[in-house]
């Protein structure tokens, strides 16, 4: 299963600069409880403005330069590529880049920040979604022109709407009410760590009759 995750201000705006604009704690580790242990794919751009793999995940960074490396990543040459990579690691079970990568990797277990946990029992989680997440379930973690191109071919849209408005230079696209059902929704007002209120809303793929 494909499924997108992003946080976007209510006027679509998703980055400025080659970076996040709002700093909400509580979205970080929304994101946290539901990617962990599942594969995570990120454009070029947005792998090197986060700067380090992200812990416990097999992450897979999808770039058109020839030779391009990154430690304790994965590298796919097209976005089809890192979803057959995605997939094939889910497969294998929630293993993180040992497996996948070669020995010295991280893995869920020694990751620094990981909690060895998933999101079926991760203590608070928030997740917006009434069903339990798929075992295969591999995430598109952005940026915008990946997420462009992730459209088509996501199950499942994981969305954190940030309830304020934001200039910005990359966006989300829209989603197409005809081809999204929104599933599940939860508000979370701002509080002291969290200057914004959130709504973290999961959208599944109509099934066409
Ligand atoms: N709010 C959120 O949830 C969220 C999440 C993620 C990112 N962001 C923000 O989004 C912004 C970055 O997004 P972006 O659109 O500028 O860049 P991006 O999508 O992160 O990366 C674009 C790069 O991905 C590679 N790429 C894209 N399509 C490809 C394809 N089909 N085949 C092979 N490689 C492909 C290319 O890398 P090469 O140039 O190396 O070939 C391209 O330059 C930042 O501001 C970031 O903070 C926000």
């Amino acid at each position: 299963m494909i499924s997108i995750i992003v946080a976007m201000a209510r006027n679509g705006v998703i980055g400025r600069d080659n970076s996040l604009i709002w700093h909400l704690p509580a979205d970080l580790k929304y994101f946290k409880q539901i990617t962990m242990g599942r594969p995570v794919i990120m454009g070029r751009k947005t792998f090197e403005s986060v700067g380090r793999p992200l812990p416990g995940r097999t992450n897979i960074i999808v770039t058109r330069r020839e030779g391009y490396s990154a430690e304790g990543c994965l590298v796919a040459g097209s976005l089809e590529e890192a979803v057959e990579m995605a997939l094939r690691d889910a497969g294998k079970g929630a293993t993180g880049l040992r497996d996948a990568a070669g020995a010295g990797s991280r893995t869920v277990g020694d990751a620094p920040d990981a909690d060895n946990r998933t999101v079926h029992d991760a203590p608070g989680a928030a997740r917006a979604g009434n069903d339990p997440p798929p075992r295969n379930e591999i995430f598109i973690a952005g940026g915008g022109e990946i997420y462009r191109q992730a459209m088509d071919i996501a199950d499942r849209i994981y969305i954190t709407v940030v309830d304020a408005g934001f200039e910005g230079d990359t966006f989300f696209p829209p989603i197409p009410e005809r081809e999204w059902k929104l599933t599940g929704e939860k508000h979370q007002p701002p509080d002291d760590r969290n200057k914004y209120p959130m709504i973290f809303r999961v959208y599944d793929r109509k099934q066409i009759a």
